[in-house]
């Protein structure tokens, strides 16, 4: 009971010092066209990552052509960059990983002066890629906090491959 009083305490004044990130509200899920994008990777995250009950799927990421220069040269990313990950559930079959049905979209774009305090990125997730089922409302806290390790590349984890 103790240990409870004094942890709800400690969360309300997490909740009165800490204000939360605004989220990307300027773009508009699906964002048009992502899939004639340039491709920059894919990821799988299975079951044997501790980031699996997170981030588990089948990562297609894309970037816009406004920030594929900057790709190419491991960032700074000029604004109005986007990057898109098209997240997908997956089967393996015979050891093949075959790609499913679409989890959400992730994105992250640029406006150093609207998202100051997220790196300059404003970030926003859509389950099931639906415009309806926007998740993120903290954006430091959601997401910004696991991108902070690569601040070198601009807060982004996705490298080029030539
Ligand atoms: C637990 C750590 C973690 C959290 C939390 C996280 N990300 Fe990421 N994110 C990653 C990793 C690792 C990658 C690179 C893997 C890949 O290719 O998807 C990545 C990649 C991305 C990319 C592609 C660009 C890049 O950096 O490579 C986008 C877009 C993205 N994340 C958006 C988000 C959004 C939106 C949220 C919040 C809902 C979020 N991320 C939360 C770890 C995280």
């Amino acid at each position: 009971m103790q240990r409870l009083r004094l942890l709800s305490a400690t969360l309300a004044l997490v909740a009165v010092v800490s204000f939360p990130a605004q989220p990307a509200d300027d773009v508009k899920p699906p964002p048009a066209g992502y899939r004639h994008w340039f491709h920059v990777n894919t990821m799988i995250i299975d079951k044997a990552s501790p980031l699996f009950k997170d981030l588990g799927g089948m990562h297609n990421v894309y970037i816009n052509s406004v920030g594929e220069a900057a790709l190419k040269k491991g960032g700074p990313y000029p604004d109005k960059s986007m990057f898109v990950t098209d997240l997908h559930d997956f089967t393996v079959s015979d050891g093949s990983y075959v790609e499913g049905a679409r989890k959400g979209l992730a994105v992250m774009v640029k406006d150093s002066k609207k998202y100051a305090s997220t790196g300059g990125w404003g970030f926003q997730f859509w389950e099931g890629g639906d415009p309806k089922k926007p998740q993120v409302t903290d954006a430091a806290k959601q997401c910004f906090a696991c991108h902070q390790p690569k601040k070198d590349q601009d807060y982004v984890y996705s490298t080029y491959i030539p």
